[in-house]
């Protein structure tokens, strides 16, 4: 069974609206690991629009699950994950302008960078984790970075109109990922509506998943919707309706 890491940004993207101190995005990770949270996922963004340092901090020192710290591969960000000590890195694009994580690195192109940043990152035992598109090239490149794991984008598959052709990419590079010898985590823009296919690929290992949850959030509690989540990837249905939410 794939396990689940809660992304909370959008609790503190609620925090930052006011620039006040609610909601707490480390009070809110307790419910999430009462809900059945095997990890909590964090993105410390470099105009810190929503994830704040303290953030952070205070998570790494109060969970009882795991931080996956994510962020872009600058010297300044991998300065910040030494002296934290996350679990786990996931090293991630970053354009000041865009809403969301848009597109997945492109690990050929960047090479040097994201090699140094592994290296760093993985010589001091925090395992790096490259957040990238379900591409051959992508993910034989991933390997020369030394890296231990990747996070398959599911971004397009959670967009199409008709999912399948994009459901079988996952599938198909989970695959050539495991050949590779890397371990496989997925996420963003899944949904309570399309999670389950995802969950269902074999040696998935972790979902990332954050808006869905945070906005079911609202109407049950973040405990409750972090169950009801729990609970379809515990036991995913493989092809339900295959149709856009
Ligand atoms: N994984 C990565 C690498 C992301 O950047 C994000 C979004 O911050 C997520 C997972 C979670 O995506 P969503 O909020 O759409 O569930």
């Amino acid at each position: 069974m794939a396990s689940l890491g809660i992304n909370l940004d959008h609790v503190a993207t609620v925090r930052q609206a006011r620039r006040t101190v609610e909601p707490d995005p480390v009070q809110l990770a307790v419910l999430a690991e009462l809900g059945g949270a095997d990890g909590i996922t964090v993105h410390l963004r470099e105009d810190r629009r929503h994830i704040q340092d303290r953030d952070v901090e205070l998570l790494r020192h109060t969970l009882r699950s795991r931080l996956n710290l994510e962020m872009a591969a600058t010297e300044a960000m991998v300065t910040t994950a030494l002296r934290i000590r996350p679990h786990q890195v996931t090293l991630v694009p970053e354009q000041r302008e865009e809403v969301t994580t848009e597109g997945g690195l492109d690990v050929a192109r960047q090479l040097p960078v994201l090699r140094q940043a592994v290296e760093r990152l993985q010589g001091e035992d925090i395992p790096v984790s490259l957040f990238v598109d379900p591409e051959a090239d992508q993910l034989q490149a991933c390997r020369v970075t030394g890296a231990r794991w990747v996070e398959l984008h599911t971004g397009a598959y959670a967009n199409a109109a008709s999912p399948a052709a994009e459901l079988a990419r996952l599938q198909a590079g989970t695959r050539l990922a495991r050949a590779l010898g890397l371990r496989v985590n997925a996420g963003h823009g899944l949904t309570y509506q399309n999670v389950e296919p995802v969950a269902a690929i074999a040696a998935m290992e972790e979902l990332n998943i954050g808006h869905t949850i945070v906005a079911r959030a609202l109407a049950v509690g973040l405990t409750a919707a972090v169950r009801q989540m729990k609970e379809l990837i515990r036991n995913p249905r493989p092809t339900p309706l295959l149709t856009r939410n």
